[in-house]
């Protein structure tokens, strides 16, 4: 494996994690199974982000859509997430993770909310990385969302309709506060962004494998990792004006 360039490591990494269910019938296991295995793969990319000094880490939990899935299968990823959060909350304060939760909360269970309140209040004072769950989160509804709340504020007088910029209006989202992703990867060979975080992707480098989320191990995100060093971002400028600026990812 070619070393890691530790000062390009992207600040904020996102993830979509597909491919449990395919993992588990391929096979002839419950679906259920993959989501399990997967927890395991949240633990190592976890832990390894962490150790790398990556500072943002956002993960695709549970979309919005996937309410439309059987119950059975609901209840259980429920479940799962939140013998996750309890089990792994003394992980993360020895680690210094501090979680966050972005989506539409008021969807999920009381005894989920009830848990991930505690886990956000015990490591809020923790200073390493930030790990983002994306629970009942869809792109479209956190927009919708916003706009609702920015409409809200500049009826009341708070906010001139003139003063609306990009800026302004990210802070109106469920991500206020965090930066955009520099980076994506999206397991299980689907090439969609299937409405996550559709306004912060805006410039994020997308990176796709065909490995099914359980399996995914260190090697593949080194090598992922290895893949986003070797890119030119430029946010729309030319690749003369980046070099200009000390070179690639410098931008
Ligand atoms: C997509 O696979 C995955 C999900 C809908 C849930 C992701 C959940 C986990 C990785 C485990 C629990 C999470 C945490 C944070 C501990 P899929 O079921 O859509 O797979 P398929 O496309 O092959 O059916």
């Amino acid at each position: 494996m070619e070393p890691l360039d530790p000062d390009k490591l992207p600040v904020h990494l996102a993830v979509i994690m597909d491919g449990n269910g395919r993992w588990a019938q391929q096979r002839m296991l419950k679906r259920i199974v993959g989501h399990q295995r997967g927890a395991e793969t949240v633990k190592m990319v976890v832990e390894q982000a962490s150790l790398m000094g990556i500072k943002y880490l956002t993960l695709f939990a549970f979309s919005s859509e996937n309410w439309s899935r059987p119950a059975l299968e609901v209840r259980a990823l429920m479940t799962l997430l939140k013998k996750y959060i309890r089990q792994e909350t003394a992980r993360m304060m020895r680690k210094n993770i501090r979680y966050n939760v972005i989506g539409n909360r008021s969807d999920l269970p009381d005894d989920v909310n009830e848990t991930l309140d505690s886990a956000i209040n015990q490591t809020a004072g923790n200073t390493g990385m930030v790990l983002t769950l994306a629970l009942s989160y869809g792109g479209r509804q956190e927009l919708s969302a916003a706009a609702a709340r920015m409409a809200r504020d500049v009826v009341a007088g708070k906010v001139a309709p003139e003063k609306i910029t990009t800026e302004l209006f990210g802070t109106y989202l469920d991500t206020g506060g965090l930066p955009d992703p520099d980076f994506l990867i999206r397991t299980s060979g689907e090439m969609r962004i299937s409405n996550f975080l559709l306004w912060q992707l805006a410039y994020t480098e997308l990176y796709f494998t065909e490995t099914n989320w359980p399996d995914f191990t260190i090697n593949e995100l080194h090598k992922a990792l290895a893949d986003f060093q070797s890119r030119e971002r430029r946010f729309g400028k030319t690749s003369g004006q980046i070099m200009q600026r000390g070179g690639p990812l410098n931008a």
